[in-house]
Formats: C-alpha cells, sequence, structure tokens
C-alpha cells in the first residue's frame, strides 16, 4: 500500500511505538492520522503535526471504538497498536489481570478490526496491520500470559486474512523483539529504537509483507520459527 495520501488510524499512539508510528506516517505524507489511546497525550500543531488528529479510544469499550469510526470514517489504513504487558507466566499473574490482558490485546485487536474493516472496505480497500509480538510465534514463559494474549491474536489475524482478501483489504502482521518502550522500562535486554521498529513497519506496509520481522532479534527468531518452530518454542523456554 502507499503510504502516501493514506488517512490513518493508530491505536496505543500516546507514546512507544505507536507514537513513533505516528511520527513516520506523517513523515511519509499521510493525508492525515488519527491519534488515539486512553489517554491522548500527543497534540497537533506546525510541522506535520497538523496533520494528526488525536482521539480518546480504548480499544476494550466497543461503544467508544464505534463512536471514532463515525468521526474517523475516512480510514483506509488501521495500526492495531495498543497493548499492554503483566510480566509473569501463567501461574503467576492474577486471574483478572488475565482477563484485562487478554481483553486488551485480543479481544480490543478484534473489536477495533471489527469496527473498522467495513470503514475500509467503503473507502475502496486498503491495510490493517497488527502489532503482536515475536512471542506470538513461540511462547517465552517469563511474559507466559502476554505471549498467549499475543498467538492468540496472531490466530485472529489469520483469520481477518482470509476473511477480508475478497474485501480488497490486506491484513498484515508484525512481530517485534524487544524496543526501547515504557513497556520494556525494567527488562535488561537489549532493545531497538521505537524509531527503527516503526520505520521497519511502515516498509512491510509499503511492501504488503504479510509478516514484519522488524528488528534483527525478530528477524533471528523469524528465521528459526520459519525452518523449525520447535526449536524456537525451547529456545525461548530455556529448555
Ligand atoms: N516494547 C516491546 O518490547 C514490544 C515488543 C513486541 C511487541 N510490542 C507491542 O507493541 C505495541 C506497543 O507497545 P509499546 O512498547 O509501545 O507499549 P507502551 O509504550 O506501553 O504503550 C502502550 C500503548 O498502548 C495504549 N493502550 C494500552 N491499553 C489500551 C487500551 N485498552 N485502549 C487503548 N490504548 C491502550 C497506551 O496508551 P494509554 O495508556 O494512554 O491508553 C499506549 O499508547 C503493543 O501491542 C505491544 O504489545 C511491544
Amino acid at each position: 500500500m502507499r503510504i502516501e495520501g493514506a488517512v490513518a488510524l493508530v491505536t496505543g499512539a500516546s507514546r512507544g511505538i505507536g507514537f513513533a508510528l505516528v511520527e513516520g506516517l506523517i513523515a511519509r505524507g499521510v493525508s492525515h492520522v488519527y491519534a488515539t489511546a486512553r489517554t491522548p497525550r500527543v497534540q497537533n500543531g506546525p510541522d506535520g503535526r497538523d496533520r494528526l488528529i488525536p482521539l480518546r479510544m480504548d480499544v476494550t469499550n466497543e461503544p467508544g471504538v464505534l463512536g471514532v469510526a463515525a468521526l474517523a470514517n475516512d480510514v483506509t489504513l488501521l495500526v492495531n497498536n495498543a497493548g499492554m504487558l503483566t510480566p509473569g507466566g501463567v501461574f503467576d499473574v492474577e486471574a483478572a489481570q488475565i482477563r484485562r490482558e487478554m481483553e486488551t490485546n485480543c479481544l480490543g485487536l478484534i473489536n477495533v478490526a471489527r469496527v473498522f474493516a467495513p470503514v475500509i472496505e467503503r473507502n475502496g480497500g486498503g491495510v490493517i496491520l497488527n502489532v503482536l509480538s515475536i512471542s506470538a510465534l513461540a511462547n517465552a514463559p517469563t511474559i507466559g500470559v502476554y505471549s498467549a494474549s499475543k498467538a492468540a491474536a496472531w490466530s485472529a489475524t489469520q483469520a481477518m486474512r482470509a476473511e477480508l482478501a475478497a474485501k480488497n483489504i490486506q491484513v498484515l502482521a508484525a512481530f517485534p523483539g524487544p524496543v526501547d518502550t515504557d513497556m520494556t522500562r525494567k527488562l535488561q535486554v537489549v532493545k531497538t529504537s521505537a524509531k527503527d521498529v516503526a520505520e521497519a513497519m511502515l516498509d512491510g506496509i509499503e511492501q504488503g509483507m504479510p509478516e514484519i520481522f522488524p528488528d534483527p532479534m525478530s528477524k533471528q527468531a523469524g528465521d528459526i520459527w520459519q525452518k523449525n518452530p520447535k526449536m524456537l518454542e525451547r529456545q525461548f523456554a530455556f529448555l
């Protein structure tokens, strides 16, 4: 898809990867971008920011998402980026928190796609990019609940891809490794910058890549997954 002239909506755009995506979209010439989050912190202004429209949207609140779609009815590119991470394995994280994580990372993503797919179709087709995680492809047990929520979102992505192909909507998935944002603030691992990851995702959109591995770690893990998924499972589980 050509980003120049497109109308984009990014969820979770107040900071981290979402904010870097908004900046990248503006630099690549979108007509305008709806930058959504529960607490929108970005504001429009000069230097391309006049093309930025901040909107409040909680991806888990279906009536709220429908309300935003009534305003943002010209979208042709949806980036489902909002997400949360609770460190811990499936036996550590408390049940209510597991539910919140699934609600945000999987059900919220489905919710937003269900509301915006008809909007994109009415506008002649376009792209949905779902921002997942490399841990969607093999569970990383130290973030076991998060990985499970992203694996469920990956499965839903495959379903969307099949269901929307005839409607001229391409559904892409990005599988980042660790990125330097609030989400990984306490993690002592090598991280890629949000800007570099966002740029790789935008390249993936322009090239129509069904699976985008936007950083060196995810590229390496993606190669292993393509050749030998069992080996990736063992590596992530330190078995
Ligand atoms: N950082 C990493 O290492 C990494 C790696 C792989 C994948 N990812 C994925 O990349 C995406 C962005 O992550 P990030 O690192 O940029 O995280 P971040 O810095 O923690 O930002 C998360 C964003 O999601 C929004 N958000 C959270 N819950 C929401 C909800 N219910 N409704 C709407 N917005 C919500 C937050 O905004 P508000 O709090 O204002 O709503 C914020 O804008 C996530 O899907 C994450 O899982 C991140």
